[in-house]
């Protein structure tokens, strides 16, 4: 198991349609929601195993206060094996090596306990993606 930044354009292709698999389709979202304009300056991590993309997350560095993880989703069958836990200490480990002492992120409600056993600091209840999905701030200092 490897954790990097994309670099083919296959393995784009494989980043892009696991955060669109996960965190777009269920919820009858267009192909293309899962991207932003962001994507061009932030720091993109890949969890690659045998060759496969089985989770990824993206790291923003716009803020001078804070990072911010966002796009956080391993694939539905290799979710519960630690993959996310990975993502998310390689995440902090950028963070810190760019001079961060601190995370925030918007967390779904599902996820709430995933980034709890991290060490986050659940936050005030802040917006409602596509009608239902409810997120929460969350931090974590570094
Ligand atoms: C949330 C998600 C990213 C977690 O990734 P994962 O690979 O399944 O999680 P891990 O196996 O690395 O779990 C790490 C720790 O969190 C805990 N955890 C994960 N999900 C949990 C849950 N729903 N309830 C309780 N604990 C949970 C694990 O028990 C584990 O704890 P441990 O280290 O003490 O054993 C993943 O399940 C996912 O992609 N879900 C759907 C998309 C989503 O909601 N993304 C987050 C958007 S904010």
């Amino acid at each position: 198991m490897e954790i990097r930044t994309p670099q083919s354009q296959q393995e784009w292709d494989a980043y892009y349609d696991l955060r669109y698999r996960i965190l777009r389709a269920p919820w009858n979202q267009p192909r293309g929601s899962e991207r932003n304009e962001q994507d061009a300056i932030a720091i993109h991590l890949a969890c690659f195993e045998s060759g496969k993309i089985l989770g990824v997350a993206r790291l923003d560095t716009e803020s001078d206060d804070f990072a911010q993880v966002r796009f956080m989703a391993v694939d539905d069958t290799a979710q519960g094996k630690g993959i996310g836990k990975k993502i998310m200490l390689a995440a902090e480990q950028n963070a810190r090596m760019l001079g961060y002492n601190r995370i925030m992120l918007q967390a779904r409600e599902n996820a709430i306990p995933f980034y709890l056993s991290l060490g986050y600091t659940q936050k005030e209840k802040t917006h409602l993606l596509f009608g239902e999905i409810q997120h929460w701030r969350m931090e974590k200092e570094i």
